[in-house]
């Protein structure tokens, strides 16, 4: 097993650690990095909230969370309790002013105790709509001057909701800290599977020499989820499936996948490249928006036995709301590797099953030399599987056993779970893990989230004048708008149909 460093003593300070993600996600990642031995010899977490509660009572909480959401279901309470005690609770009054002197009065007051030497990393796990406000107020006290130690920020998106918002943001924040300070979570980049995509690309001879417009015949990315927007309505009737995906999680692994190949692991080198890639996406014209991109809503209906609710029914979302739970965008890359090549991509709520992946068509051989067998050749295909069954598929062409040249597709597949003894952290323990050390390669940077909404501008701007531009119902657990299909028909072609096992592929399947 590799040995992984030990960051420096440090004080974690989680603003809105009584909300969802600090419990889900934050703590027991914090309490997994622990687990393994790959927290800091000296350190400690604060809570500030809004709600009032004591130490104790955090702990208590932080202890149910640790055991309901941990990965790998902790049960042994003597290293929970373990890892709480140097959990600590600080209420403020209001996230925009008072309280922050009483707030940094603990904070040293802790660093001193703990012996920790300054450094201080700031998690704003708020609404984006604070991030500002925290951070000015963190500035006016000084905590974010790096003189004794470091001060880091993590921010989760929405990095604004446009380019133009977008832009202000990142300004607010510079004004105020430096860009290496700040660390923009896209927990896709802390998947597993999303990082070995660079591994598959630049680590094989093999496939390199064909990853391109001479031998690729078209990149499709999928992102499905069967669940709906479950207690997030509010939220997500304000963002939509582009914002919500599109803009992060999809387009950097457009970007994984597109990139040239950096010149080292160099946080910034790796970051250039993706940002070339945004930089070479062929703008959608205002006006062809409804041709590239197909939106949709689901609606209700009944899966698999269970009554399910259509979006302008569930909580928090507009009876009359036209945000999109699905999207579907056909674009070009315009650069040398990519000229002429289609890609594919789409995302949706309450699509039959959930799946990430991304897949490589290849071109048909030139020559078809079996065709005699009617049957259609369907072209070698390399599947990268980012969720669930994380692996790594190869179709391609056999020949049937006995008489003629009948052939046959078949699957090369490997799945990570055959790994024997392999710890694969959750994305939030990498990305915790990477912001201690200060290795921001995982995370997004300025230029590239402006530039993402840049790409995204033209589609936003339309969809927002143009009310003839439809919105196409879909019922819930199925594969989207059938609009979606023109996108990508033609010549044979469609989509592929994931399930939740790598290896098989039907129409609306869920093993
Ligand atoms: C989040 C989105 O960033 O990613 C959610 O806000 C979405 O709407 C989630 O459900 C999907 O993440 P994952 O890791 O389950 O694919």
């Amino acid at each position: 097993m590799m040995i992984m460093e030990s960051p420096d003593n440090l004080v974690i300070v989680i603003f809105g650690a009584s909300g969802d993600l600090a419990s889900r996600k934050l703590i027991p990642a914090i309490f997994s990095l622990k687990s393994q031995k790959i927290m800091p010899e000296k350190y400690a977490i604060v809570g500030v909230g809004r709600t009032k509660i004591s130490d104790e009572a955090f702990r208590t909480k932080m202890k149910e969370a640790i055991v309901t959401f941990s990965e790998e279901k902790a049960s042994d309470q003597i290293l929970i309790s373990d890892f709480t005690k140097d959990l600590y609770y600080h209420s403020i009054e209001d996230y925009s002013g008072r309280g922050y002197s009483e707030l940094k009065e603990a904070l040293l007051d802790l660093d001193e105790r703990y012996g920790i030497g300054g450094n201080y990393i700031f998690y704003l796990a708020t609404p984006p709509s604070m991030y500002e406000i925290i951070a000015v107020n963190l500035s006016k006290e000084g905590l974010t001057v790096t003189e004794n130690g470091f001060r880091r920020i993590i921010i989760e998106k929405p990095f604004g909701y446009d380019l133009e918002s977008g832009r202000n943001l990142n300004k607010t924040l510079h004004e105020l800290i430096s860009e290496d300070q700040i660390f923009r979570i896209d927990h896709y980049l802390g998947k597993e599977t999303v990082q070995n995509l660079l591994v598959t690309r630049f680590a094989n001879g093999i496939f390199e020499p064909l990853w391109n417009r001479n031998y690729i015949d078209r990149i499709e990315i999928t992102s499905s989820e069967s669940i709906g927007v479950e207690e997030r309505g509010g939220y997500y009737d304000s963002a939509g499936a582009l914002r919500d995906m599109v803009q992060n999680h999809l387009l950097q692994m457009v970007g994984l996948t597109a990139m040239e190949p950096p010149s080292s692991l160099d946080a910034n080198a790796i970051r250039n490249e993706v940002l070339k890639v945004f930089q070479s996406l062929q703008p959608i014209k205002e006006e062809d928006v409804s041709k590239y991109v197909i939106r949709g809503q689901y609606t209700g209906s009944l899966v698999r036995g269970e009554c399910i609710t259509g979006y302008r029914y569930e909580k928090g979302v507009a009876v009359d709301s036209r945000t999109e739970t699905y999207v579907a965008i056909k674009f070009f890359i315009n650069n040398w590797r990519w000229g002429g090549v289609p890609f594919y991509m789409r995302t949706g709520k309450r699509l039959p099953t959930r799946v990430t992946e991304i897949v490589i068509h290849f071109k048909q051989t030139p020559h078809h030399l079996f065709q005699r067998t009617m049957v259609k050749l369907s072209g070698n295909q390399l599947i990268i599987r980012i969720q669930p069954d994380e692996g790594i598929l190869l179709k391609f062409d056999m020949k049937e056993p006995g008489a003629g040249f009948n052939v046959k597709n078949v699957d090369m597949d490997f799945h990570y779970k055959d790994l024997a003894d392999i710890w694969v952290p959750s994305a939030y323990e990498r990305l915790l893990h990477d912001v201690m050390l200060g290795d921001s390669t995982l995370f997004s940077r300025d230029d590239e989230v402006e530039t993402a909404w840049k790409f995204l501008e033209p589609i936003q701007k339309a969809w927002a004048k143009n009310p003839s531009i439809k919105v196409f119902g879909y019922p819930a657990g199925t594969w989207g708008p059938e609009h979606a299909n023109d996108l990508i028909e033609g010549d044979g072609i469609t989509w592929r149909y994931p399930c939740k096992n790598l290896a098989d592929e039907e129409l609306y399947c869920e093993l």
